[in-house]
């Protein structure tokens, strides 16, 4: 079968920044180490003014567009992942097409536009059918773009608040990749659930513990799904890195052990920790769940300070969280800014990945859990030296916590309120205005 994956990924991040330890916290009355330690945050992005969805997406488009040399004749598909949309029917798609159509020759008149929602999984959604497309051999040739691109805004002083964030991911899916290949097979774990969730509102409802544990829950059913298809089941040192979904760095931390736990039962690597703490408990050897839970709790709570254990997740999971520390919550495009954080980290060590795996692991509420490999491919060095992300973060503008209420203000659709941009916009697309239906009408800067 041909080898199908993602070639290129470009990053935008919202203009703004509010510095949660800093300025965020004191406002609040709490300790800033609830958020630099508790939830792992340090910074949240946000929109400037005259930033959106669409812009955000457009212009990680175009960074990608132009550094690969295409025009729209190369893109057969454009699909928008999105749970921040302002429209019911007409896609976002659409307006990133109209935005890129203004800065180069041609158009994308034949390319198949949509749009996908399912809260975060939508992103990875999106690059499956991209993939179903292109091994279906329905591409005539051509790439797909896929654009994952949220605010992730939550109502003012709600529990979420901590975890807002907002920028875009663009990736093109084609043939024969250069950053990594898909895997056949895929594990999902999939529930109706009512644990986040818009319900025609723009911030979301959440029950923010319940989330975890649903968060949790799919994950495992994921895995297992996974597990049944493949030969073998899967081993810690299968993967060099495992990207969650990552809401806020915290979550991972428990996702992470909650998978080592899974993934290390019957291997070498049980027996050798079991000579410290025990070999984990079975569920057939209790009476009912309940002791046996117990049970797995305090053998997760030793697991977790054994020396397998800090050294698994040092080098798998903590290299996916550094951008998401900076950033917060980007829902759709969550767990590909953790692939990209991890695949910068090994380039920035000087690693060798190519033919290495990783294990990608995609939530989104409501809920449905999502897990698949990639193989690390030949061209990876040289994409992912080319994101810019880094100079993005230290170039955003730092909010005062007055000046956050303000852009807050400038981004709730149930409010008209005037407020003045917090930087200059050069070389990108811009919010600048209405239309006489309502639509959002954009330009290109210089
Ligand atoms: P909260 O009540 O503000 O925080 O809510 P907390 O009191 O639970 O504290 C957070 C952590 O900080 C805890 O760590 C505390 O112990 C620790 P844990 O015990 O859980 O390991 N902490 C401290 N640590 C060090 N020093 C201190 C200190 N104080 C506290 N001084 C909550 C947190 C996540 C519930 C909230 O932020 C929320 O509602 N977030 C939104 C929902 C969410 O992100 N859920 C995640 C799973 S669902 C998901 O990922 C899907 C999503 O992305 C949407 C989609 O799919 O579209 C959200």
């Amino acid at each position: 079968m041909t080898s199908v994956g993602i070639d290129a990924v470009e990053v935008w991040t919202g203009k703004l920044k509010l510095d949660l330890p800093n300025t965020f916290a004191p406002q609040k009355g709490d300790d800033p180490e609830k958020y630099t330690k508790g939830l792992g945050l340090e910074a949240s992005s946000f929109p400037d003014t005259y930033e959106d969805i669409v812009t955000m997406g457009a212009n990680a488009a175009k960074r990608l567009m132009d550094r690969k040399g295409l025009t729209p004749a190369d893109i057969g598909r454009i699909d928008v992942a999105t749970e921040s949309a302002f429209d019911n029917s007409k896609p976002v798609s659409t307006y990133v097409a109209g935005c890129l159509e203004q800065v180069y020759d041609g158009d994308f008149h034949h390319a198949n536009k949509g749009e996908r929602k399912f809260a975060c999984v939508a992103g990875t959604q999106s690059i499956d059918d991209a993939y179903n497309w292109i091994a279906a051999g329905r591409n005539r040739g051509l790439a797909a773009l896929v654009i994952a691109t949220d605010t992730a805004l939550y109502a003012r002083d709600s529990s979420g608040e901590a975890t807002q964030g907002a920028g875009a991911v663009a990736m093109l899916i084609d043939e024969d990749p250069n950053l990594v290949e898909l895997s056949h097979e895929q594990g999902y774990g999939s529930a109706d659930e009512t644990d986040f969730l818009k319900p025609q509102q723009q911030f979301p409802s959440v029950d923010g513990k319940r989330s975890m544990q649903v968060y949790l829950a799919r994950m495992r059913e994921a895995v297992e799904d996974l597990e049944a298809q493949l030969d073998e089941p899967l081993h810690p040192e299968d993967f060099v890195y495992v990207p969650f979904h990552t809401p806020f760095p915290g979550m991972v931390r428990k996702a992470g052990l909650l998978g080592y736990r899974h993934i290390l039962r019957d291997t070498d690597i049980e027996d050798e920790v079991a000579e410290e703490i025990g070999r984990q408990p079975r569920e057939e050897s209790f009476d009912d769940r309940e002791s046996y839970e117990e049970a797995i709790q305090s053998y997760m709570d030793e697991l977790k300070r054994t020396e397998q254990y800090r050294s698994w997740y040092d080098a798998t999971i903590e290299p996916t969280l550094n951008i998401s520390r900076q950033v917060g919550n980007w829902y759709t495009g969550s767990v590909h800014i953790a692939r990209a954080s991890a695949l910068q980290a090994a380039a920035e060590a000087g690693r060798a990945l190519t033919g290495e795996r990783m294990l990608v692991a995609s939530y989104g509420s409501g809920a449905q859990a999502e897990v698949h490999a990639e193989t690390v491919c030949d061209g990876w060095r040289e994409e992912i030296g080319a994101l810019t992300i880094d100079e993005q973060l230290q170039r955003r503008y730092d909010l005062s916590f007055e000046e956050y209420e303000r852009v807050h203000d400038a981004h709730n659709h149930d409010l008209d309120t005037e407020v003045e941009e917090f930087t200059q916009p050069s070389g990108e697309f811009v919010h600048a205005g209405w239309g006489r239906m309502n639509e959002r009408k954009y330009e290109y800067v210089e």
